[in-house]
């Protein structure tokens, strides 16, 4: 016998033992009364999974060493396929999810999805991917999206119409990748609140980053400088990360972070020499492990006015070159709640 028939007859063996030690899931699956009756049996399920009937629009099959994609019934809303060993995501996965609103696929070793395997999820609101072994973005990702997650991949290269359409996405996640350059692909994405890169190889701010971000979160990476005036175009931004760069006090523009709205700014682990000007309504700065020689009230407090104090509450500044001496006897009018001084 050649090879190709002995798998075709373990197929068969395999299924005919499958089907006797799992004849109740068999008889459900052979009775369309059962199927188009979800409050008694939960309805149609792939036999890996478990939909429940009291919630028959969701499939869990986490954790269950799942190496390929189940069939999905079409009448599922959310399915849960995260902590499985799925390597391939084909064209024709996701055929009957035209009602998926949720599809967990996080924690598995995806290397590969069909060029329009999420296409026609006209519903889908969150995407899940995080974990997996993704060089690339995902094509044709469905326009309804609000939440994707594609953090802790292998991902390299972001093509120019990645994110092409996706209006409502407010949540993408992107930490933990190999991107050394995101070009212009996030300017689209009007409805952006958070946005993590963290960890990846940037060698610059991302051009074009939407308006309406309210996180932004790039630590991680090798970025020496900010553009001038690059705070000034958001409307709603509170907090921006930056650690672990390789940010110098030359690569800041004056006034870069003096701008209000902003609540928490790290800059820890850096190579900045001085305290940059910040704006008094900062409530949290880190500044931990750079290279900060002097100790500049006028950073937080415009001196000549001791009516603009600060609002900062936390102010980290442990690993630079100064000590509690460097700090000015006046410094208490000025920094007013900064109950936290780490020095
Ligand atoms: C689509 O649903 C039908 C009926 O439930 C099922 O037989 C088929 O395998 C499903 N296809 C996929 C790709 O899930
Ligand atoms: C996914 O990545 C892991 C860890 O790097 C590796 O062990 C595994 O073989 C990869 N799987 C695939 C399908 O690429
Ligand atoms: C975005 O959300 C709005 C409001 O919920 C909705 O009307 C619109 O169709 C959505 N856009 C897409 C592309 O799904
Ligand atoms: C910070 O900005 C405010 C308001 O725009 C301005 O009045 C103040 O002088 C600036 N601080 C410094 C140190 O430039
Ligand atoms: C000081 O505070 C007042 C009132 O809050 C404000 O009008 C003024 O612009 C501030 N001046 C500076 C130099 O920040």
């Amino acid at each position: 016998m050649d090879p190709a028939s002995l798998l075709l007859m373990a197929g068969f063996l395999h299924l005919a033992f499958a089907n006797g030690i799992d004849q109740l899931s068999w008889f459900y699956r052979m009775q369309p009364l059962a199927i188009m009756d979800p409050d008694s049996t939960g309805g149609d399920c792939p036999a890996e999974c478990d939909c429940p009937p009291t919630f028959p629009i969701a499939m869990y099959c986490d954790n269950r060493g799942m190496k390929q994609m189940p069939y999905i019934p079409s009448r599922m809303k959310y399915i849960y396929l995260q902590h499985n060993l799925i390597t391939t995501v084909s064209d024709e996965a996701f055929k009957n999810g035209t009602n998926l609103v949720w599809v967990m696929l996080h924690e598995n070793q995806i290397a590969e999805i069909g060029k329009r395997a999420f296409a026609n999820l006209v519903n889908l609101d969150r995407l899940y991917l995080s974990g997996n072994n993704l060089t690339e973005v995902p094509s044709n990702l469905p326009h309804s999206l609000r939440d994707l997650r594609l953090n802790h991949n292998k991902i390299d290269k972001v093509s120019p119409s990645a994110f092409e359409g996706l209006e409502n996405l407010t949540t993408l996640l992107l930490n933990d990748n190999s991107i050394q350059d995101i070009g212009s692909t996030l300017k689209g994405l009007k409805s952006l609140t958070l946005l993590d890169v963290s960890r990846n190889q940037l060698k610059k701010v991302p051009d074009g980053l939407p308006a309406m971000l309210h996180q932004l979160y790039l630590g991680s990476n090798s970025i020496d400088a900010i553009p001038g005036n690059f705070f000034n175009h958001f409307t709603n931004l509170q907090y921006v990360r930056f650690s672990h760069n390789a940010l110098t006090d030359k690569g800041i523009p004056p006034n870069t972070f003096n701008v209000s709205g902003l609540v928490e700014l790290d800059l820890s682990f850096n190579k900045l020499e001085r305290i940059p000007t910040v704006s008094t309504s900062l409530e949290h700065l880190y500044l931990q492990a750079n290279q900060i020689k002097e100790f500049s009230l006028g950073s937080f407090c415009s001196v000549v006015d001791v009516m603009n104090f600060s609002k900062l509450k936390v102010l980290r500044l442990e690993g630079n070159e100064i000590t509690r001496r460097d700090v000015p006897s006046d410094s208490a009018m000025c920094l007013r709640f900064a109950s936290d001084i780490a020095l």
